[in-house]
């Protein structure tokens, strides 16, 4: 099949990429580097250098007709979505709009949309959030990517069979430590330099973290399936910033304490996905336990000091 995978170049869009490549499918990236890089993208996918919200984009698809959209490209800092709302509009679902609209006129099969599950559920009512939890996000990014969803139902027609990814945190090889990146990505970093690490709260609260090769695995599971589905895609199990902090340091033998700052608008306290429906309907959990995601997460970027 013929793959379009918009942000394409970034941390869990090239993941996928690689992953559709492996199992013999024709990727192409459209991505504008604005946080990807071109190092990321596989020799094998064909790269286009483009801004989604760009009109062009139109032509782009013409010229490609791909049978399957995958669109991961976004603003993807809840942080940066507080402080510039209007930047994460305009990407999130502006330019979400745009890849819908191109999508529509070549009439591709199927469009996977992957959105957060964590910034959407807003302060949870219960947990683990279910996808039937009610959606109340607290931040213009959970809210912008919300809105992208119910933009794609409107807009999309019933020939494109559209899927909804939820993730939870993800991390491994190739987040971008700088910047608005997780905070695995930014402990892990600071830590093999010796530098300060700095907690925003008082560490307890939690998250669930998802290793980037289950999420690619369940978006090639995807590919074709009759139902169009909205699914969650966490572990279910909840570790705080504080335990993960202590289990970093202890894979790098880092001896020194954090420093805690204030906590930063737009983050809940407690959040972790219940994906029992991807289980059932797919079979899928996550494969990688912390432990050995963030073993390997500590090997690749040792590679790059
Ligand atoms: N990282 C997480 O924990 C997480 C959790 C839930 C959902 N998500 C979603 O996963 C997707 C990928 O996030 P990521 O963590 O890989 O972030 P990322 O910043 O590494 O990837 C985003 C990619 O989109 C590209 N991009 C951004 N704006 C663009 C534009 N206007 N035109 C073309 N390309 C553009 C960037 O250059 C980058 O390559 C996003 O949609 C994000 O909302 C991420």
């Amino acid at each position: 099949m013929k793959i379009l995978v918009t942000g394409g170049a970034g941390f869990i869009g090239s993941h996928i990429t690689d992953r559709l490549l492996s199992e013999g499918h024709e990727v192409v990236v459209v991505d504008n580097f604005s946080t990807g890089h071109v190092a990321n993208v596989s020799d094998k996918a064909t790269l286009v250098e483009l801004d989604i919200c760009n009109q062009g984009i139109v032509e782009i698809f013409e010229d490609l007709v791909p049978d399957v959209v995958i669109h991961c490209a976004a603003q993807a800092s809840v942080y940066s979505s507080v402080n510039n709302p209007q930047l994460d509009a305009r990407i999130n679902i502006l330019g979400g709009i745009n890849v819908c609209k191109a999508s529509n006129k070549v009439g591709c099969k199927q469009f996977i949309y992957i959105t957060t599950g964590g910034a959407l559920y807003g302060d949870p009512e219960y947990l683990p959030c279910d996808e039937d939890h009610p959606i109340r996000p607290i931040s213009g990014y959970g809210l912008s990517k919300w809105t992208l969803e119910n933009y794609l139902n409107l807009l999309l027609p019933n020939s494109i069979h559209l899927d909804v990814l939820r993730l939870a945190n993800v991390y491994g090889p190739r987040q971008d430590p700088i910047g608005e990146a997780g905070v695995i990505a930014k402990f892990i970093h600071s830590m093999l330099r010796g530098k300060l690490v700095t907690i925003f709260g008082d560490g307890d609260q939690t998250r669930d973290f998802i290793y980037v090769s289950d999420v690619a695995r369940i978006c090639s599971m995807l590919l074709e399936k009759p139902d169009p589905v909205v699914i969650n895609v966490g572990t279910g199990v909840p570790t705080s910033v504080n335990r993960l902090f202590q289990i970093v340091s202890s894979a790098i033998g880092y001896k020194e304490r954090p420093r805690y700052e204030s906590l930063r608008d737009g983050e809940v306290r407690h959040i972790y996905l219940d994906s029992s429906r991807a289980k059932k309907g797919f079979d899928w959990v996550a494969e990688t336990s912390l432990d050995q995601g963030l073993i390997q997460t500590i090997n690749s970027m040792r590679q790059l000091i």
